[in-house]
């Protein structure tokens, strides 16, 4: 087998073979395939995309390149749950505890900050103490022990995927559907669970901005996962805005911390946070329909065992649990700007990639994998898209310790916002979901 007629097969649109793509990938983990054969891959993959048989077997080829977690030392049926990546979204800090106080274990593996979106293992470390850094062995006991744990991914789970990335990074082929497809499914089932439940983003904030391209994703998604056998499911939900009115890590842990007392009863974070915890609990075969499990879940928040289970989680990997009631011990930023509208009308649209920008140049988020990160600056939408808003009104309250970044960032945040005479056509929250 030779690469360069791998590269033409895929060139000329023909279908690889499961020992082409085998070769491919786990020649290009060792160093033997140089980058630049494997960037005319991904940009010919680009252009004619995969079948479904090929993608599931250049998705197992990934899962296959690295270390595989063996969930099977934790009862029960082990429910993963992963979002594509959006602004202001904290869906893990609000379902994971609930499905685990639903009897569903969680045995999450977690990932950090990527670009403009914000990583649930960051966003736990701006709680005093909390450790994300655990060993497997601690790992497992604690979910046996607590029915819950939420760890930093494996530095050797798919390293396939990590040299990929990087390539796909500088070859302008991200935003391809196939690479993104097995890029989240080889992570998701090298990580163990029995079952997955992804939450696919669409909109300004999503990797996939039409409805119909990410709901082709999930699709596609849905069924590598069937057919490695993990039972999976998909949600499309909106990216059109930050999910919630908090973005920055230690502010997102104070909003899921709102929701999970029952301060917050309404609200998209809350909404879409409910769904995917029910999906978790009827995959976990603790409901017998989705409506039984979503009673299970509103009844966890409702008696505050959601929260409680939060509580023990944060005790368990070291943090401080006073910090659920007394958000005053979690980091705080030293200066605080309110912007105001400069015009009377409706919230047309608040882009999502420009709210997690400026979040990412206040200090919230890295741009380069060393960076440190300040968990205690973000931003808090006072407005939503749809809402009416007077001239000099306030729209954010922006958090940040530096008086240079907080003067920049106030103008760059206007510019997520658009303001219009007329009231807007809101889009679905939750379009679809794949069962
Ligand atoms: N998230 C991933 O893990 N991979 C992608 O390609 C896109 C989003
Ligand atoms: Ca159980």
């Amino acid at each position: 087998m030779l690469t360069p007629d791998i590269i033409k097969k895929k060139r000329d649109g023909q279908v690889l073979s499961p020992e082409e793509i085998k070769f491919l990938v786990s020649r290009y983990v060792k160093g033997e395939v140089p980058d630049y054969q494997m960037s005319a891959f991904l940009m010919a993959v680009y252009f004619r995309e995969m079948s479904e048989t090929e993608l599931l077997n250049f998705t197992l080829a990934m899962r296959d390149s690295g270390e595989k977690i063996d969930l099977s030392g934790i009862r029960g049926v082990k429910v993963d749950k992963h979002s594509t990546g959006g602004v202001g979204d904290t869906t893990t800090l609000i379902c994971a505890p609930l499905a685990s106080a639903c009897g569903v274990p969680v045995a999450k593996m977690t990932g950090r900050g990527l670009g403009h979106t914000g990583g649930t293992a960051d966003k736990l470390e701006s709680i005093p103490g909390f450790s994300v850094e655990l060993s497997k062995e601690a790992f497992f006991f604690q979910v046996n022990k607590i029915g819950i744990s939420i760890m930093a991914q494996s530095q050797e789970l798919v390293p396939a995927d990590k040299k990929l990335y990087a390539l796909r990074d500088v070859t302008a082929t991200i935003d391809s559907l196939p690479l993104i497809a097995s890029s989240v499914m080889s992570k998701k089932l090298a990580a163990g669970a029995d079952a997955i439940v992804l939450d696919v983003k669409f909109g300004d904030g999503a990797f996939m901005k039409g409805l119909d391209a990410a709901g082709k994703l999930a699709e596609i998604m849905v069924k590598i996962g069937n057919h490695a056998g993990k039972r999976t499911a998909a949600f499309l939900t909106s990216m059109e805005q930050p999910l919630g009115n908090y973005i920055g890590n230690v502010l997102e842990v104070i909003e899921a911390f709102k929701i999970l007392k029952g301060e917050e009863k309404k609200g998209d974070l809350r909404k879409v946070s409910v769904q995917l915890a029910s999906c978790m609990v009827l995959l976990g075969g603790e409901a017998a329909s989705f409506g039984e499990a979503e009673k299970k879940v509103l009844g966890a928040l409702d008696s505050g065992k959601g929260l409680d289970k939060m509580e023990e989680l944060i005790k368990a990997q070291g943090g401080d649990p006073r910090v659920v009631e007394d958000t005053a011990l979690l980091p705080t930023a030293a200066l605080i700007q309110t912007v105001c509208s400069d015009a009377s009308g409706y919230v047309q649209a608040i882009s999502a990639e420009a709210v997690g920008r400026t979040s990412l140049l206040l200090g919230a988020g890295r741009t380069k994998k060393e960076d440190k990160i300040d968990l205690s600056v973000g931003i808090i939408l006072k407005k939503r898209v749809g809402d009416q808003v007077e001239k000099g009104e306030p729209l954010v309250e922006i958090r940040g310790n530096d008086p240079l970044k907080l003067n920049f960032c106030q103008k760059k945040i206007k510019e997520a916002y658009r303001i219009g005479t007329e009231p807007p056509v809101l889009s679905p929250l939750i379009p679809r979901i794949i069962l």
